[in-house]
């Protein structure tokens, strides 16, 4: 064991300055463990009580090594990483530049990748710890108006899934957290673009997505189950939170025909 390892758990957690990151961080803090938060503006957003906040943009290679090597070089260890970093874009799919949906996959999907690959070889070297990477309903429903959010939240799934596998001969855990909707700064953050030949549809829906984030439940939940994931010696791999209809529709597209199901979500949305 390195010399600098302490006996509490060293978590790290991307996207701390706010919302579920953020709640997370602070709960975990006050219940002993040893919190790293990330921001790309650590100096003007909120510290964590009785935790640290550093600089790192998970777009950014040098930033995620130079937080890391900081961790590392305090702690010795990084037990729990929390791929939480993201941001949403409202817009229709043939609204939205490649460039746009590019710079959402760096975040969302390739942030994931950049922080993975640093952080696997430390909990290699120490013979165990847990990934757990933040999806999203969307990673399992395709949600209109959200689609390129979606497409990232699925490829974060198929990263994962495939990640567990790849780790199983490991002592390295790999868990997905599929929240629906929770009240936090995404809605805020999320970057719209206009579209002027749907305008009316598009208005409709967006106008019951972000009343359902709004209304959501609150962060805090997520920060109590990422507790228990911590604390469960072998997790699965999946674990959805949120309102009962939302964990419903995910066990409703298991089993409904496909066009009964999307039928659903297209009424929910105000589509037809
Ligand atoms: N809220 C929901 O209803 C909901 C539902 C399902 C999934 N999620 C997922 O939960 C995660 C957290 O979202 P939230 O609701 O807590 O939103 P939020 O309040 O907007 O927080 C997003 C966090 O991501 C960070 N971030 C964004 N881009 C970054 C980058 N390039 N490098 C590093 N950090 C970056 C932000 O930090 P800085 O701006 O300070 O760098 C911020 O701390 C996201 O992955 C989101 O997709 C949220």
């Amino acid at each position: 064991m390195n010399p600098k390892q302490t006996s509490s758990k060293t978590v790290l957690i991307t996207g701390a300055s706010s919302g579920i990151g953020k709640c997370t961080a602070d709960y975990l803090a006050t219940k002993g463990y040893q919190v790293y938060g990330t921001s790309r503006h650590p100096e003007s957003c909120p510290g964590i009580k009785n935790g640290f906040m550093i600089k790192m943009d998970v777009c950014n290679i040098a930033s995620v090594k130079e937080a890391i090597a900081h961790i590392v070089g305090k702690e010795g260890h990084i037990d729990v990483l929390i791929n939480n970093a993201g941001f949403g874009i409202g817009g229709a799919i043939e609204d939205t530049s490649t460039e746009m949906a590019k710079a959402l996959f760096d975040t969302n999907f390739f942030g994931i990748c950049r922080v993975l690959q640093e952080v696997l070889p430390v909990m290699r070297r120490q013979s165990g710890g847990l990934i757990i990477n933040m999806s999203s309903i969307g990673g399992l429903i395709g949600l209109p108006f959200q689609g390129i959010y979606s497409a990232s939240k699925f490829a974060v799934e198929g990263l994962s899934e495939a990640l567990y596998k790849e780790l199983s001969l490991s002592a390295i855990n790999v868990v997905l957290i599929e929240p629906g909707d929770f009240k936090t700064e995404f809605t805020a953050n999320r970057q719209i673009i206009n579209t002027t030949h749907h305008a009316d549809q598009f208005q409709r829906t967006m106008t019951v997505i972000e009343n359902d984030e709004q209304t959501g439940q609150p962060p805090v939940k997520i920060a109590h189950l990422i507790e228990k994931i911590i604390n469960t010696p072998n997790p699965g791999l999946r674990y959805a939170v949120g309102a009962f209809d939302q964990k419903l529709s995910i066990f409703l597209k298991k089993i409904l025909p496909n066009r009964w199901f999307d039928q659903i979500i297209m009424s929910y949305y105000q589509l037809k």
